[in-house]
């Protein structure tokens, strides 16, 4: 702390992002990446974009991008919003659409970045406990809220809330703006952009960063009703007129028109999970139904804290959250075959 800082700086408390090793051979299943490279073609544009047009700024507006989203999505360019990973995106959402007179409602096991947006914008919320089996239940949203907010799939659980669920939780609350953060919806899901023109409270946040593997490129977008969109390009425009650099508006515009990779390595995400799934559960532990690129699991005679050490010793990296009630799991990333098994043999015999 210094006599420097404005104020509220020093009662703000950041996020923890997953541990980015220095150590390369680590098998990394701690952060979510996409254990598949990025789409050849969009390495390819980023490619040629590289040359003397740097010296100059990109699109402020990013419509190449924009066009190629809402192409993709069947939805208009004034119905996307664009930022620099959908962390900003986020952002830019709880500072321009959540900052209202009731809590902000969002499940009590989340995204840990929600209450740190709560912090920095000064939003009050109220944490809604997941049922027995740490699913969402749409009857516990069903209250007085100043708008709400949850994955979906959920993480860091990965359970998934089926469309029709989301459309119950924004029937109840016409008022407010109910965002759905679909970073992981690739895996399994079914997205809820298929639902803003009918709920014009409803704005879905989408990421490149999962299922694109352009995690390093910082790539998030939003989808919604235009009068939700312009709230998002006041604050942006307020704030920084140009999120998105050259190399990842064509970056991420080639990975979206990129189809045939996108599938086949979601694909393989997708196999890959169930076999860790059967893998997991043979060793006896319990893992939650995973719609998403990692897994949630519990063993019900050994400490999770110890198992991330172990699996650490082994060179095998995965996410443990002292947070209470899910202080007994671990949450592993989906990886390629080889670092799934070096997962499997990490563990041992249990
Ligand atoms: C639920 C959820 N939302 C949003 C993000 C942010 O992703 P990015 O900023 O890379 O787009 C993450 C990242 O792990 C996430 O887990």
């Amino acid at each position: 702390m210094s006599k420097f800082w404005s104020p509220f700086v020093k009662d703000l408390v950041p996020y923890v992002p997953g541990e980015q090793p220095k150590l390369t051979k680590l098998v990394k299943l701690n952060t979510n990446e996409n254990p598949y490279g990025p789409s050849p073609k969009a390495l390819a544009a980023m490619q040629t974009e590289l040359n003397d047009n740097l010296r100059l700024y990109p699109d402020p507006n990013s419509d190449l991008l924009k066009t190629a989203v809402a192409q993709y999505y069947g939805v208009q360019s004034n119905q996307v919003f664009l930022g620099n990973g959908s962390d900003e995106v986020l952002a830019h959402i709880f500072h321009g659409l959540l900052q209202h007179d009731k809590p902000l409602l969002f499940p009590d096991i989340s995204y840990s970045f929600y209450p740190v947006y709560c912090g920095l914008y000064g939003i009050e919320f109220d944490a809604v406990p997941l049922d027995a089996q740490f699913q969402i239940d749409p009857a516990d949203y069903a209250k007085p809220n100043g708008g709400i907010i949850f994955p979906n799939p959920n993480a860091p659980t990965g359970c998934l809330l089926a469309l029709d669920a989301v459309e119950q939780i924004l029937k109840a609350s016409p008022d407010s703006v109910v965002v759905v953060d679909e970073a992981y919806i690739d895996f399994g899901g079914e997205t809820a952009i298929s639902l803003v023109d009918r709920y014009p409270n409803l704005l879905v946040t989408q990421t490149l960063s999962k299922s694109r593997s352009l995690a390093g490129l910082r790539v998030g977008l939003a989808v919604g009703h235009p009068d939700l969109i312009e709230a998002l390009e006041r604050i942006k425009n307020s704030f920084n007129s140009y999120p998105l650099d050259r190399l990842a508006i064509v970056g991420a515009a080639a990975a979206f028109e990129d189809r045939e990779h996108f599938g086949k390595t979601c694909r393989l995400v997708i196999e890959s999970r169930e076999w860790v799934i059967a893998q997991l559960q043979a060793k006896g532990f319990e893992v939650l139904p995973s719609a998403a690129n990692f897994i949630f699991a519990r063993h019900p005679q050994h400490d999770a804290a110890g198992l991330a050490a172990k699996l650490r010793e082994q060179g095998v990296i995965v996410r443990h959250f002292k947070q209470e009630r899910i202080a007994q799991f671990l949450r592993i990333s989906i990886g390629t075959p080889e670092q799934n098994q070096a997962l499997i043999d990490g563990l041992g015999d249990l």
